[in-house]
């Protein structure tokens, strides 16, 4: 039965992610910040863990809280955003930039560090960051979100060096954007639900392979441009 470990599962497509997995029989590892304010899985079975990505201290002390357990994927799911105006230019905070930072980068690049050795011990060694098309800096539709457009810029750059540095104990590392999905980040309006965006990232999750480590792809599979 392989495991997977889900960031930010408490809501939206980390939540459903830990559904569809626990749906298809594997072992679920769901961490959230609050663990206890969160509504519960409909289906049984899924482990929950107290998390806050933000937290260096936390993620070594739940990697070594799940040392000896293999891990096949984990899933950097976790991310905010603050809205239009607290995105746009002369209207954003430094607090709300350096909290994308810690959560985005910082606490991405942690999660990969401590978990390493769990998924380089497991049989598919899939590392997937949630990243954005927002990210992109070809995209010239995007709207200039500052915060989250460069942080999700740098979760790219980094998952690049992540699939260079981790590429020799056979982990592939991917980044993928989920596509324009009604969470409580996107609201309600937005192009997929999370079933279709969700399902959609496991059937492409597993396709993936070594040639693929270090590339961006969208929900469908198709290569998105830096
Ligand atoms: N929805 C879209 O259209 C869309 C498009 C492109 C990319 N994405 C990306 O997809 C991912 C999931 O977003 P979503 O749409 O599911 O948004 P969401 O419904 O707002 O959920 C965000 C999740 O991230 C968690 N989170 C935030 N800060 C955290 C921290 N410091 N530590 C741990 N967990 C934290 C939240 O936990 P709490 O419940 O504790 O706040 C929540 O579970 C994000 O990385 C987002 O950037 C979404």
């Amino acid at each position: 039965m392989p495991t997977v470990l889900v960031t930010g599962a408490s809501r939206g497509l980390g939540r459903e992610f830990c559904r569809q997995y626990a749906g298809r029989g594997w072992r679920v590892i769901a961490t959230m910040r609050d663990p206890d304010g969160a509504s519960p899985f409909e289906c049984a079975g899924i482990e929950r863990f107290r998390l806050d990505v933000g937290d260096r201290g936390r993620i070594l002390e739940l990697a070594r809280e799940l040392e000896g357990n293999a891990i096949d994927l984990l899933v950097n799911n976790a991310g905010l955003w603050a809205g239009d105006e607290e995105e746009s230019f002369g209207a954003f905070s430094d607090e709300q930039w350096m909290e994308q930072l810690r959560v985005h980068v910082l606490g991405t690049m942690a999660m990969c560090e401590a978990f390493a050795p769990h998924v380089a011990a497991s049989e598919k060694k899939l590392i997937v960051q949630i990243s954005s098309g927002n990210g992109s800096l070809s995209r010239e539709d995007n709207p200039s979100y500052y915060p989250y457009n460069s942080t999700k810029a740098a979760l790219n750059m980094i998952t690049r060096g992540m699939a260079f540095d981790l590429r020799g104990k056979g982990v592939t590392v991917v980044a993928l954007s989920p596509g324009y999905v009604a969470t409580d980040m996107s609201g309600p309006d937005a192009d997929l639900r999370p079933e279709e965006s969700v399902s959609a990232l496991c059937a492409l999750i597993e396709r993936l392979g070594a040639a693929d480590s270090g590339g961006f792809r969208r929900h469908t599979g198709a290569v998105y441009p830096w």
